[in-house]
C-alpha cells in the first residue's frame, strides 16, 4: 500500500513538474490530451453570484460588468470622448470598377485637446443602390496594398469586386493610422490624444486603439447617406480579428462581426493554453492589451473572465468566427468551444440554439445560426473562401431586414 501511495505521489509529482516546465519554457501545446482540466467563469452568473434569467439583467447588469472586467483586465479603457471628428472626401471616382462603384477616398479627423488624428478611410459603394447600403468595414493589419483604392493591385485579402457585385459596399483602414504595430511606436497615434491611457494599468493600446478606430469611421458612415449605418459588419483577420471582436462588443453600433482566425485573446478560450498562450502573447506584443492583462501571464485561471464572454457581450448581433485547419496556433477546437459557450447568452434572446456540441468538419460553414463558424482547410489568412462564406451569413442577417 504503502508503495503505492508513493508511486501515486511520485506520479503526481511528474505531471506537476511536466507542466510547470512547459509553461516556463513557453513550448506551445499541440496535444489535446495535455489541455488542463480547466472551469470557465460563467457568463451568467454576476460578480455577486446572481443567476442571469432573462435578457433585462443581462443588459443592464451582466454585459456592462463583463465589459468592464475586459477593460480592466484585458484590452483597457475605450476612451468615449472627443472634441471634433470632421471629414473629407479626398478623392472620389463615380465610375470606379468598370462603373460598378463610386471610390470615396475620405479623411476622418479627431481632434481632441488641440491633438489632431487622421484616418484613412477607403470605401467603395456599389453604382445606383436603391438607397443607404451595409458594408463591410475591414481594420487592415497588412500591408495597404491590400486595400488599394485605384485597384491596380487586387487581393483576397479585401476581394472589393466581390463583395460589390453582392451588393454591399465595402471599405478598410490601417491599423496604422490609429497605433502603429510596434512596441515602441504604437503610442504615435490616437494614445497622443488620450495620454493618460498610457500610464493607466487599464489603459488602451494598440488592439483597444484600432477598435477605437473602427468606432470613428462608424461615426463617419452615420454621416453617409450612401451607407446603412445601422448594417455595418466590421471585419477582422488575425490581430484584426482580435480588435474587430472588441470593437463589436464595445460599439453596439456594430451590426455584425466576422473574426477570422483571431486566436488567442481573440475568439479563442484562454484557459484550454493550446497553442498560444496569454504569456506569450504578453511577451512578444506587450503593446497589444492593457498593462494589467501581464498578471495572467501563466495564470490563465485568475481571469475573471475567458474569449467566450467577449463572444457573448455581442449578443444578440449575428456573429461569425473562422478557423483554418492549419492554424493550431489559433486553437481551432478552443475556439468553436469559446463560441459554443456564448450561446447560453444569445439564447436569452432564443437565438443560436442550434450550434452542435462539437466542431464541424472541415469546410462545412455554419450559417444559419447567429453563431456563425467555419474551419476552412489551409493556412492562416484570409481568404475568398472566407470572404464567400460572410457574404452567405450577411445575405441572411443584414440583407433581409
Ligand atoms: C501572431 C500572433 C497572433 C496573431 C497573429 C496575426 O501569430 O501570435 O496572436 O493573431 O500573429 O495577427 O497574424
Amino acid at each position: 500500500m504503502q508503495y503505492v501511495k508513493r508511486f501515486a505521489l511520485y506520479f503526481l509529482f511528474v505531471i506537476v513538474l511536466n507542466r510547470l516546465q512547459a509553461q516556463n519554457t513557453g513550448e506551445p501545446n499541440y496535444d489535446e490530451s495535455k489541455v488542463p482540466a480547466y472551469t470557465l467563469p460563467n457568463v451568467l452568473k454576476t460578480v455577486t453570484n446572481r443567476q442571469v434569467r432573462n435578457k433585462a439583467t443581462w443588459e443592464q447588469l451582466r454585459r456592462p460588468e463583463i465589459i468592464k472586467l475586459f477593460e480592466d483586465n484585458v484590452y483597457g479603457q475605450m476612451p468615449k470622448a472627443f472634441d471634433r471628428l470632421t471629414y473629407s472626401i479626398k478623392r472620389e471616382n463615380i465610375s470606379a470598377m468598370a462603373g460598378k462603384a463610386t471610390l470615396k477616398e475620405v479623411l476622418i479627423e479627431v481632434v481632441h485637446d488641440q491633438k489632431r488624428l487622421a484616418i484613412n478611410l477607403v470605401l467603395f459603394v456599389p453604382t445606383k443602390p436603391k438607397g443607404p447600403v451595409p458594408v463591410f468595414l475591414l481594420i487592415n493589419n497588412r500591408g495597404k496594398e491590400n486595400t488599394d483604392p485605384i485597384r491596380a493591385h487586387k487581393s483576397d485579402f479585401w476581394p472589393a469586386e466581390m463583395v460589390i457585385d453582392s451588393g454591399y459596399a465595402i471599405a478598410a483602414f490601417h491599423v496604422s493610422d490609429l497605433a502603429p504595430d510596434d512596441t515602441v511606436s504604437y503610442v504615435n497615434g490616437v494614445l497622443r490624444l488620450y495620454p493618460e491611457q498610457v500610464t493607466a494599468p487599464n489603459g488602451m493600446r494598440a488592439i483597444g486603439a484600432w477598435a477605437w478606430g473602427a468606432s470613428r469611421v462608424l461615426d463617419y458612415f452615420e454621416k453617409d447617406p450612401s451607407i446603412d449605418a445601422k448594417k455595418v459588419a466590421i471585419v477582422g483577420h488575425s490581430r484584426g480579428g482580435k480588435a474587430a471582436l472588441w470593437a463589436a462588443a464595445e460599439d453596439q453600433r456594430f451590426a455584425m462581426c466576422f473574426s477570422n482566425c483571431s486566436g488567442n485573446t481573440g475568439a479563442a478560450l484562454s484557459r484550454r493554453r493550446f497553442g498560444e498562450t496569454i504569456r506569450r502573447i504578453n511577451t512578444v506584443f506587450p503593446h497589444w492589451f492593457a498593462k494589467n492583462y501581464k498578471k495572467f501571464n501563466n495564470n490563465e485561471d485568475l481571469l475573471p473572465v475567458d474569449q467566450h464572454m467577449l463572444l457573448a457581450a455581442i449578443a444578440p448581433r449575428p456573429l461569425y468566427v473562422t478557423n483554418a485547419s492549419k492554424d493550431l496556433w489559433a486553437d481551432p477546437t478552443g475556439t468553436y468551444l469559446s463560441l459554443k459557450n456564448a450561446s447560453s447568452v444569445y439564447a436569452l434572446y432564443k437565438l443560436g440554439s442550434n450550434l452542435p456540441a462539437n466542431p464541424p468538419a472541415i469546410n462545412q460553414p455554419i450559417i444559419n445560426s447567429s453563431l456563425g463558424y467555419h474551419n476552412r482547410e489551409g493556412e492562416h489568412n484570409l481568404t475568398a473562401y472566407d470572404w464567400n462564406s460572410f457574404l452567405k451569413f450577411a445575405d441572411v442577417y443584414l440583407k433581409s431586414r
